[in-house]
């Protein structure tokens, strides 16, 4: 054999070098136009009126160890990056004050140094150093994260104790800004650290056109999966070998890991709200609740058929199905934009019309109302998470995403059903359901499950 040439080593050693630049400036999800994000954090910097500063988990903090690092939700949703270990410093014009020099919106992103040996294990990265990083990412300013310290001290350093807006953890939660701003405490310990989560959370609440394209996305895939886990569904059928199913059908389309633990309970599982064992043998004359669905490019779905595993509903069966179909249909058709709710005990609330359905239509064994089989929410915001914090005090409207889920549980007859939809409020305040290719009448139900 010839010995290679000097140019064949360098052709070699440049194609190399433009593969890895590639794909360390290149996104695997689809992503918005940058645009999108700088509007958000030039909303959330005006809604705050102070400075915010936002750490993303490091690689090793990964909420998901199953499936690698995802970005946490706010972070994201902020700046499209899945960057771990990046942060974001936001501020909002400021008149300048004696001790300190006016501003205008300020943005820049922070971004850790490339570690070319952790890259070996989890890939490369964007680095600061790289001078395409604005045009990429979208952020007026990237620096290195070494100069965040600096960069801070100069937008905060004043005679008075503005607050920092940040990640502050509750009890039960942890932060990833919480060590990474240690240092500004030597710097004024009289710094006050507020919560920015809320208000982050409350631009969440609308969605905007690129993020309702990927939630449809996210949908379109979970309901073809439903559609292959009506025909697999069979006597003597694992539930693990549909939960298998789902996952490999959405993930087929694109999504990149469920929205949450999918839920294959049969017989008396079926009225366990949360089982995620799924490793049953399903039985011919039982019914089978599915809640499973997938997320695409880091937005949710949320989904759920009931369905007789034999393919017929006995008739106590489509009795209690076609109560809580009913009271879904009661739901929707009670909706109002801008008014409607999912409270307890409120006028406007659509809880309370399910229950009420649920509660004049049909009994339990012993003569009793079913009310108290529904023993959930109905419905809940879906978005970057299956679910999106709730704002009780912004009524359902324009632009936002939630599901309308009501559910019988009856364990003494191994007996529960619930049905799951995502909707969305378009811009007339039209209520479109968005899973609605995925049929929910039991005749619809028991003929698709017969191959019709
Ligand atoms: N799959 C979780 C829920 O329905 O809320
Ligand atoms: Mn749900
Ligand atoms: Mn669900």
């Amino acid at each position: 054999m010839r010995k290679p040439q000097l140019s064949f080593f360098l052709a070699g050693f440049l194609a190399g070098i433009f593969l890895l630049l590639a794909s360390a400036t290149s996104f695997t999800l689809d992503r918005q136009p940058n645009s999108d994000y700088h509007v958000r954090r030039e909303a959330l910097a005006e809604k705050a009126g102070g400075v915010i500063v936002l750490f993303a988990p490091m690689e090793s903090e990964g909420p998901n160890d199953l499936y690698g690092f995802r970005q946490e939700d706010n972070f994201y949703y902020l700046s499209g990056l899945t960057e771990p270990g990046a942060a974001l410093l936001i501020a909002p014009d400021a008149e300048g004050k004696a001790d300190k020099p006016a501003h205008s919106y300020t943005e820049i992103l922070f971004l850790p140094a490339r570690n070319l040996t952790q890259e070996k294990w989890t890939g490369p990265k964007l680095g600061p150093e790289n001078p395409e990083a604005p045009k990429i990412t979208g952020f007026d300013h990237v620096e290195d994260m070494a100069k965040l310290p600096e960069e801070v001290i100069k937008l905060v350093s004043s005679g008075a104790h503005p607050p920092i807006y940040t990640d502050v953890a509750s009890h039960d939660q942890s932060s990833a800004s919480a060590e990474p701003l240690e240092f500004l405490k030597d710097v004024n310990s009289f710094l006050i650290f507020l919560d920015v989560k809320p208000m982050i959370e409350s631009l969440r609440t609308t969605k905007d056109a690129g993020e309702l394209a990927l939630i449809r996305k996210a949908v379109d895939a979970s309901v073809a999966a439903h559609f292959a886990a009506f025909k697999a569904v069979k006597p003597e059928v694992n539930e693990r070998e549909i939960s298998a199913l789902l996952q490999y059908e959405w993930g087929k389309r694109g999504c990149e890991r469920p929205a949450y633990a999918p839920i294959v309970g049969s017989g008396y599982y079926s009225t366990v709200l949360h089982y995620s064992d799924d490793d049953k043998v399903m039985k011919s004359g039982e019914v089978v609740v599915i809640d499973a669905a997938g997320e695409y490019s880091m937005y949710a779905s949320d989904i759920t058929r009931t369905l007789p595993i034999n393919g017929h509903f006995t008739a106590r069966q489509r009795e209690i199905y076609d109560i809580v179909l009913g009271a879904q249909q009661a739901a929707e058709a009670a909706f109002k934009s801008g008014k409607s709710n999912m409270k307890h005990e409120d006028p406007d609330s659509l809880y309370e019309v399910a229950r009420n359905y649920i509660n004049t239509h049909g009994k339990d064994s012993h003569g009793d109302t079913l009310g108290k089989y529904f023993i959930h929410g109905l419905g809940h915001p879906v978005g970057l998470n299956v679910h999106d914090s709730t704002d009780h005090s912004v009524p359902l409207g324009p632009g936002q995403v939630f599901t309308i889920e009501p559910g019988i549980y009856i364990p003494e007859e191994n007996l529960g059903v619930r049905i799951e939809d995502d909707y969305y409020v378009d811009q007339d305040g039209k209520l479109i359901k968005l899973s609605a290719a995925l049929p929910s009448k039991a005749e619809d139900v028991e003929r698709l499950m017969a191959g019709k």
